[in-house]
């Protein structure tokens, strides 16, 4: 889908259909012109009740002669507008526009009080990109819905610059949002280790000078870094396990010493597909567990997002890719093993395998002396339990970086909620025979439990985002239809574009 900015009036307008986005209870001087140019069309429509600007509904006027298609999308009162409700209406207009035999489509850029246009412009560009995304790779009867190639977004004439920055963006992070969805959504015969490695390779090759760096570690070199934790849970596959790095140098401080300015670090889980191991999870919507690698998805495509937008930071994207499968050589309950850390973990459960590979990532990170890390993991069942499937679990080491996020969160609608880590639960993920225990000994709050274990890895300012709840939508929700989502792109996004000013 293609934006393009224009200032002309709606009489120049060459379109398939106008959309144009109403609010309940105000008639404002855009709805005015437009209701005079359509006839006194649309203050019929609101006299008679059929059209009330009422959130979540909309009205299509079929063409006439003398006027294009028009797609009335309400946007609710005018005291609960906000980009979130934009960005429904704009999933909601993109979805109206499917059913029609549209190509071409203009929309009419509404004011949303208290916000910048070009916020507003982004946030509508966005959500009507989500809003359209289907996944059809393995359909092979051809599709009966349209495809949107160009929205035309309609702006006053000394609005255009700003807008169209707002539109450029939202096209960069649609399409990084769409590809870290389509990896969810592939199936793991598909997506396998190898697959999110060649995913990388081809990222990097994208970018001229090296902008984009990426080394692959196989087996052999996971060995040599003493990985034990990831190949613990890759030795039931026959799948290759496979370590990703790929970094980002947006801002080369390389003048003195040759080292590079201050790192973040992205970790990912990367479980191609966890069926639990040994400890083999219940069949029901085992199928679904391919998505357990949607935090490398997220990693991976943030750093193309941040590469593409050219946020003056550096970033390395750190991602253990593996299987979980049981079989005569999988790890078994009660197995010790040595982490890369150099502490050992009692293996209770294999299917809390996410919290192992990430113990070695996060280690791995060390290296880097960075200024934060933040990792992207479906990581327990138990944050699905607290938050539900629309909130992401946020455990944070430092107050500063988490009032950041929190406010990211607000300005993209991807919602966090903070989760502490807790001193007083600490013992219950110590083993009787080794360091730790993967597997809590008292069963509740495993979120929490979780979030203590990786705590043993790190020592620099950290941000855990457990996204097993949000990662996945097991509903249509606006701009998110059903399966992957593409969690935490867009909110880690605008965190680090207020973390690089
Ligand atoms: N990948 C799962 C967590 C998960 C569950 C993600 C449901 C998305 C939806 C993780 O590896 C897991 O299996 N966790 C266990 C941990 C337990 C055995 C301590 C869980 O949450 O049940
Ligand atoms: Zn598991
Ligand atoms: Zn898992």
């Amino acid at each position: 889908m293609n934006f393009q900015i224009t200032a002309k009036k709606i009489q120049d307008l060459k379109t398939d259909a106008l959309v144009v986005f109403l609010p309940q209870d105000q008639t404002n001087t855009q709805e005015k012109s437009l209701d005079k140019w359509c006839g006194g069309e649309i203050s019929h429509l609101r006299e008679t009740g059929d059209f009330t600007g009422e959130g979540g509904k909309t009205r299509v006027l079929f063409q006439s002669k003398t006027r294009p298609r028009l797609v009335l999308v309400g946007l609710g009162k005018i005291s609960t507008l906000s980009l979130e409700t934009l960005r429904e209406a704009g999933s909601l207009a993109v979805q109206t526009l499917k059913n029609l035999p549209v190509k071409r489509a203009a929309a009419m850029l509404p004011k949303i009080p208290r916000c910048r246009v070009r916020d507003t412009a982004q946030a509508l560009c966005e959500a009507m990109m989500l809003g359209a995304y289907e996944f059809t790779h393995y359909k092979t009867a051809k599709k009966d819905k349209q495809e949107i190639d160009t929205v035309e977004i309609l702006v006053e004439k000394n609005e255009q610059r700003e807008v169209s920055t707002g539109a450029e963006d939202a096209t960069i992070l649609g399409r990084a949002v769409v590809a870290a969805r389509d990896l969810g959504n592939h199936p793991a015969n598909i997506a396998t280790p190898a697959h999110l490695a060649q995913h990388a390779q081809d990222l990097s090759r994208k970018f001229p000078n090296k902008v984009l760096r990426i080394k692959i570690l196989n087996r052999p070199e996971i060995e040599r870094e003493n990985m034990g934790a990831l190949l613990a849970v890759s030795r039931g596959s026959d799948e290759e396990p496979k370590f990703i790095i790929l970094e980002y140098y947006g801002k080369p401080a390389r003048r003195r010493g040759g080292k590079s300015g201050p790192v973040i670090a992205l970790v990912g889980k990367g479980i191609t597909f966890d069926s639990g191991g040994i400890n083999l999870k219940p069949s029901e919507k085992m199928e679904e567990m391919k998505y357990d690698m949607a935090g490398a998805a997220t990693v991976l495509e943030t750093i193309r997002a941040a590469a593409e937008l050219k946020l003056p930071l550096n970033l390395v994207g750190l991602i253990p890719a593996t299987e979980n499968l049981p079989s005569g050589k999988a790890t078994k309950p009660g197995d010790i093993i040595r982490s890369r850390s150099g502490k050992t973990i009692e293996i209770v459960n294999t299917d809390a395998e996410g919290r192992l590979v990430l113990a070695d990532a996060l280690d791995f990170a060390k290296q880097y002396q960075p200024k934060l890390v933040i990792d992207f993991a479906t990581l327990t069942g138990s944050i699905m339990v607290a938050l539900g499937d629309d909130i992401i679990g946020a455990f944070a080491t430092g107050e500063k970086y988490l009032q950041a996020l929190e406010s990211a969160a607000r300005a993209t609608g991807e919602k966090i909620w903070p989760m502490p880590f807790d001193k007083d639960y600490e013992p219950f993920i110590k083993s009787d025979f080794a360091d730790l225990r993967n597997q809590a000994s008292f069963r509740y709050g495993d979120a929490i439990h979780a979030a203590n274990f990786l705590k043993n890895f790190v020592d620099y300012p950290w941000i855990h985002l457990d996204i097993a709840g949000t990662a996945w939508a097991t509903r249509d929700k606006p701009y998110r239809p059903k399966g992957a989502t593409g969690s935490g792109l867009r909110l880690v996004i605008e965190f680090l574009k207020r973390f690089s000013k």
